[in-house]
C-alpha cells in the first residue's frame, strides 16, 4: 500500500508531489468556520468533539491539504491544572491565576487525562469521517510555550516573568518543565491511541530565548518528551523566530523540523541537516498578495527543497483571519502542480 504523501515526507520517503497544509487552517478566515462560531463558543467548539470534528473535516476537504489538523487548542491541557483558562473575545487567552513562584508550581494539579477525553473524542470522529487516504494531525504546546501562559497569564512580548523564573529560580522552572513534559506526552500518545496519524509540538515562542538558555532550560525537556512520544508516528517540532536555535531544537528531537519565513529554506534545511525532514515556510502575509505572487513565492520555496525528500509545505506560521479562502486554495494547487512537474 502506498502511504498518503504527508506520512512518506514525515519519513522522508519519495513522494508523487509535495504533500501541504496550513497550521489553522480551521479558522476565522474560513466562513464555514464562522458559522459554526455563530452557536459555539470557542471553548464551547473545542469541548463539542462532533462540532470540532466537522470543522476539522470541512477545512482539510475545503482546501484539498494533504493532512487534516484535529481542532482544538495548545492552552486546553492547562485548565486541568486549575489556572483558570478563558478565552476572551478580543483579548486572546487569559490565565486568570499564573504561575509566579515555585509554591505556584506545587499548587498546580495533575493534569488528569479523562478531563481531555473530549479532544480524543474529536480525534477519534474527525478520524471516522475523514477519507481513508487523509492523514489526522493531533498536536500539542510544547513546554516552553505552554510554561509562557502560565507565567505570563497570556501572551508577551518579553517574556519577562518567564524567563525571571527561568534565571531565578531553576528548580521550580525545572519542576515546571518536567511536569509539562510529562503531562504532554501522556496527552498526545492518548490523541495517537485514538487515531492521530502524526503529532504537532507548538513551541511557538521559543524564538524568544538565547540559544546557551535553550539548551540548557528547554533542550532536555524537549528530548524526554519526544522520547516519551510512542514510537512510529511521525513528530513534527515547530517554532517561530528559530533561526538561532535550529541545531539545538533539531537536538531537541522530532522527525519534522517545522521553519518560519525568517530564515530561508535551504538555508535552515543545511543547518538542521538532510537527515531529518522540514514543514514550511510561506510567510503567512504573503497570502494576502495577488495569486500569481502567491504561485511565484510557491515555486520559490520548492524550488529551495530542490525535490529533496522529506519537504512538507506548510506557513511559517497560522494562516490569519482576513486571509481570502480562494488564496488559500491557489497556494494548495500550486504546490501540487508546481512539485508534481
Ligand atoms: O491549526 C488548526 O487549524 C488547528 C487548530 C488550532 C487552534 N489553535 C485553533 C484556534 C491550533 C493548532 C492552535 C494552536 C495554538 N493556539 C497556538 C500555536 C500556534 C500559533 O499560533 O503559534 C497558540 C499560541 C495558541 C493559543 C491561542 N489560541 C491564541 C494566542 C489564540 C488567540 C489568538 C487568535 O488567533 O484568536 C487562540 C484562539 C484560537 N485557537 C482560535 C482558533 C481557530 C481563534 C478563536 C476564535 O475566535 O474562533
Amino acid at each position: 500500500m502506498i502511504p498518503p504523501p504527508f506520512l512518506a515526507a514525515c519519513r522522508r520517503e519519495p513522494v508523487p508531489y509535495t504533500p501541504v497544509w496550513l497550521m489553522r487552517q480551521a479558522g476565522r478566515y474560513m466562513p464555514e468556520y464562522r458559522a459554526v462560531r455563530e452557536r459555539l463558543g470557542f471553548l464551547e467548539l473545542c469541548k463539542s468533539p462532533d462540532a470540532a470534528a466537522e470543522v476539522t473535516v470541512t477545512a482539510a476537504l475545503r482546501l484539498g491539504v494533504d493532512a487534516a489538523i484535529i481542532f482544538a487548542d495548545i492552552l486546553l491541557v492547562l485548565e486541568p491544572m486549575g489556572v483558570g483558562l478563558e478565552f476572551s473575545r478580543g483579548d486572546g487567552p487569559v490565565i486568570h491565576r499564573p504561575v509566579r513562584s515555585g509554591a505556584d508550581v506545587d499548587r498546580l494539579l495533575p493534569v488528569d487525562p479523562a478531563a481531555l477525553a473530549y479532544v480524543m473524542e474529536a480525534v477519534r470522529r474527525a478520524r471516522a469521517a475523514l477519507p481513508a487516504h487523509l492523514p489526522l494531525i493531533g498536536f500539542a504546546g510544547a513546554p516552553f510555550t505552554l510554561a509562557s501562559y502560565l507565567i505570563e497569564g497570556g501572551g508577551s512580548r518579553t517574556y519577562a516573568r518567564t524567563k525571571t523564573i527561568m534565571l531565578g529560580d531553576p528548580g521550580a522552572w525545572r519542576a515546571l518543565m518536567e511536569r509539562l513534559s510529562a503531562s504532554i506526552a501522556a496527552y498526545l500518545n492518548a490523541q495517537i491511541a485514538a487515531g492521530a496519524d502524526a503529532v504537532q509540538l507548538f513551541d511557538s515562542w521559543v524564538g524568544c530565548l538565547a540559544p546557551a538558555d535553550y539548551r540548557t532550560h528547554v533542550l532536555p525537556h524537549m528530548r524526554a518528551l519526544v522520547d516519551a512520544i510512542r514510537p512510529g508516528t511521525p513528530v513534527i517540532h515547530f517554532g517561530t523566530g528559530t533561526a538561532g536555535l535550529l541545531e539545538a531544537m533539531r537536538a531537541g528531537g522530532g522527525d519534522v523540523i517545522g521553519v518560519d519565513w525568517r530564515i530561508d529554506l535551504d538555508v535552515a534545511w543545511n543547518r538542521v541537516g538532510h537527515d531529518v525532514a522540514v514543514q514550511g515556510n510561506l510567510d503567512p502575509t504573503a497570502l494576502l498578495a495577488p495569486v500569481p505572487e502567491i504561485r511565484a513565492r510557491a515555486a520559490a520555496i520548492l524550488g529551495q527543497a530542490a525535490g529533496r525528500p522529506g519537504h512538507i509545505f506548510n506557513l511559517g506560521h497560522g494562516i490569519l483571519p482576513q486571509t481570502p479562502v480562494d488564496h488559500v486554495r491557489a497556494l494548495v494547487d500550486a504546490v501540487h502542480e508546481l512539485s508534481a512537474a
